[in-house]
């Protein structure tokens, strides 16, 4: 099943994801998280991506369309897979249905994560990620076993670059502006799901769950 997990910044995309690419063992595809991986790498695109990651606006849909569309192109994807955080403008979502389109592929399913304003700011502003491996914990909502030190591989726990409030508030406004619409946008193709975020990790999952069975059901 190729899936699009949707939602404000902080709604739980990442943290859905990382168990739904267990469950179904599908590839987990967060340009978020290319660009956090080319920016520690110091790669041109990295070093491009920054400058706007570092205000909360987002990348130009060039740069973000080739990095999509480059990953798709891998093997791992040939069974499904699921994007978090892509597409983010209606010129993103048109050129992701060209690139899949060329494949004979389209997407199937597109999650989004409903979830009030001020929980996104407390969710966002107790996250803490791990600084080698990425893992994402929360100072009250899902701690590490030990404090500041990431429970996989034991790296120190630091707030992401884009978690301060002034960016923050920016990611919000962008999201409203230019990737809220294209909810509409994939409920006019009849593939939009939204479902209640708001509760713990374990409670949205049970509602993804149950979106993944009810698509079995009907193939
Ligand atoms: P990206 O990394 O995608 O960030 P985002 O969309 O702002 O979303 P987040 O990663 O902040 O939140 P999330 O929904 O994944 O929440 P999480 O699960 O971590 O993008 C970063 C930047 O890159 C963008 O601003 C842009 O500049 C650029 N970019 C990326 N893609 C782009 C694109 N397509 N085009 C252009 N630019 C692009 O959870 C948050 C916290 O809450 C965690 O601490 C977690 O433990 C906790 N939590 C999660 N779920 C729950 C729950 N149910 N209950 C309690 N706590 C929870
Ligand atoms: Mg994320």
């Amino acid at each position: 099943m190729n899936l699009l997990i949707m939602g404000p910044p902080g709604a739980g995309k990442g943290s859905q994801a990382v168990i739904i690419k267990e469950r179904y063992n599908i590839p987990h595809i967060s340009t978020g998280a290319m660009f956090r991986e080319a920016i520690k790498a110091k790669t041109k695109t990295g070093l491009l991506a920054k400058e706007y990651i570092d205000k909360g606006e987002l990348v130009p849909d060039s740069v973000t369309i080739e990095l999509v569309r480059e990953r798709l192109q891998a093997d791992d994807t040939k069974n499904g897979f699921l994007l978090d955080g892509f597409p983010r403008t209606i010129a993103q979502a048109q050129a992701l249905d060209q690139i899949l389109s060329e494949v004979g592929k389209k997407i199937d399913k597109v999650i989004n994560l409903v979830v009030d304003e001020e929980i996104l700011v407390i969710r966002i502003s107790g996250r803490r990620v791990c600084k080698t491996c990425g893992e994402t914990y929360h100072i009250v909502n899902k701690k590490p076993k030990v404090e500041e030190i990431c429970d996989v591989c034991g790296g120190e726990l630091i707030q992401r670059a884009d978690d301060n409030v002034a960016t923050v508030s920016n990611r919000i406004k962008v999201y409203y502006e230019k990737t809220r619409p294209l909810l509409n946008y994939y409920d006019d193709k009849g593939i939009l799901i939204n479902i209640d975020g708001s509760g713990e990790i374990e409670e949205t999952f049970r509602y993804v769950e149950k979106i993944m069975e009810d698509a079995n059901d009907l193939t």
